[in-house]
């Protein structure tokens, strides 16, 4: 079942057009799919089944730190930190390390710090939104889903007017994949180290109402994080919850736009948002379509396969948030659905840290548009909506729309 030829190519733009038709196809023929990474010709492997994904998510032998990738992944250039400090932050820690920080980090994210970002999410959002008027043209990539989230968290994590533009450049620098981009990323990446040391010396020198000093208490106070370790803390933030965050809206707005009674259940019963309508939407189409790589630590069997230690492992949570085994009828979107629950927020001690913020933002976002332009309809024809060509994301250029 390995080495089962696909009647596809994997990540080609026949794949972005529709992942889902080879995703259903993997799903079912090759659930646990051996791949060759194109970049570097890494093998990897490619897991697509709901139960697998879960199963691997919540199994700690599958590590997310980078150094324990095998000899072709390391020889490939793939990994994120390119030896920084990134290569510190929680993502790609295993427990204990990931457990001292994780806790660190929670504790900042109690819901009475959370209810705190609504405030500066509504004056964000209805800043964003100030001068648009029924019928003008808008691209809700470029002029709402993207300045939002950056706004919102860096405002929340303290940092200065000028740094906020930057950090958002940075952040896309560093997740590109155009080619061009690609000798511009160290320099990146190493502008977002400096940027958080900075801001944790501000916020040590001047401790106020903010994510980085509630990270600076917690760090001092009860779990004993290095100084590395927070600054890591304060820039994956940023990384974390940006992009994702522009894609989720994005992609829930798009979704809405092709699904009219679906907006419309939300136009009658907004509470519905904030509730399964959220939920669904991000089973429907996360914008983390795979989470970042995992490394077996042994050799472990998934099904019939046996995954040699350090071969990356893909885990397709756009797939098994389609798996009719799961889902009833998964290619529907019914904001009223409950049942199981997905994994576009991730599963295990890895899941998103952020995922508060995230519902509260993006249903923010989303509740406003849809009760401020209630004919928000495309400008331009479905078909010419394309997604990036980002193998881990559900990324969508631009969405023109006319308000
Ligand atoms: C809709 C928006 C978002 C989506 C879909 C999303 C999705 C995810 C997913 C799938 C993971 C698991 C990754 C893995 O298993 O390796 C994750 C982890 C994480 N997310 Fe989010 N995220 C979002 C927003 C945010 C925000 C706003 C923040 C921060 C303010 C954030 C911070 C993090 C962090 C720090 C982790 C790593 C946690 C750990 O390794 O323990 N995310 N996210």
């Amino acid at each position: 079942m390995s080495n089962t030829a696909v009647p596809f190519e994997l990540f080609s733009p026949d794949y972005f057009r529709d992942p889902y038709t080879a995703l259903d196809w993997l799903r079912v023929n090759s659930p646990v799919h051996r791949y060759v990474f194109p970049v570097g010709d890494v093998p990897m492997w490619v897991v697509t089944r709901y139960d697998d994904a879960m199963a691997i998510l919540a199994d700690t032998r599958f590590s997310t730190a980078e150094w324990r990738g095998s000899p072709e992944f390391q020889a490939a250039g793939l990994s994120v930190s390119g030896g920084t400090i990134l290569a510190q932050t929680i993502p790609g820690l295993d427990p204990p390390q990931h457990t001292r920080v994780r806790r660190c980090a929670m504790s900042a994210f109690t819901p009475r710090n959370v209810e705190r970002w609504r405030d500066d999410i509504r004056r964000i959002i209805d800043q964003t939104i100030q001068d648009w008027e029924p019928g003008q043209e808008k691209d809700l990539v470029a002029e709402f889903a993207a300045p939002i989230p950056p706004a919102v968290i860096a405002t929340r994590l303290g940092f200065t007017m000028e740094r906020r533009a930057e950090l958002a450049r940075d952040v896309e620098l560093l997740i590109s994949t155009e080619p061009e981009d690609f000798p511009r990323i160290p320099g990146a990446r190493q502008r977002l180290v400096d940027y958080g040391r900075e801001l944790v010396a501000m916020k040590r020198a001047e401790p106020g109402d903010d994510l980085t000093s509630a990270f600076i208490r917690a760090a001092d106070e009860e779990s004993k994080i290095t100084e590395d370790e927070l600054t890591a803390l304060v820039i994956i933030m940023v990384i974390a919850g940006v992009g994702t965050t522009k894609m989720f809206i994005t992609n829930a707005i798009l979704a809405l736009l092709d699904h009219p009674d679906q907006r419309k259940m939300i136009a009658d019963d907004p509470a519905i948002l904030a509730g399964s309508g959220i939920e669904e939407l991000l089973r429907y189409e996360s914008p983390v379509a795979s989470v970042p790589w995992r490394f077996p630590t042994e050799s472990i069997r998934v099904r019939d396969v046996e995954i040699p230690a350090g071969e990356p492992v893909m885990v397709m949570i756009a797939s098994a948030n389609r798996d009719p085994d799961v889902f009833d009828d998964p290619h529907r979107l019914d904001l009223t659905r409950t049942g199981p629950r997905h994994l576009g927020l991730g599963h295990g001690i890895h899941n998103c840290l952020g995922a508060a913020v995230a519902r509260l933002i993006s249903g923010m976002a989303l509740g406003t548009l849809v009760e401020r332009f209630p004919d928000l309809r495309l400008a331009i024809p479905r078909e010419h909506v394309r997604r990036n060509e980002i193998w881990a994301l559900n990324d969508y250029r631009a969405l023109p729309v006319i308000l």
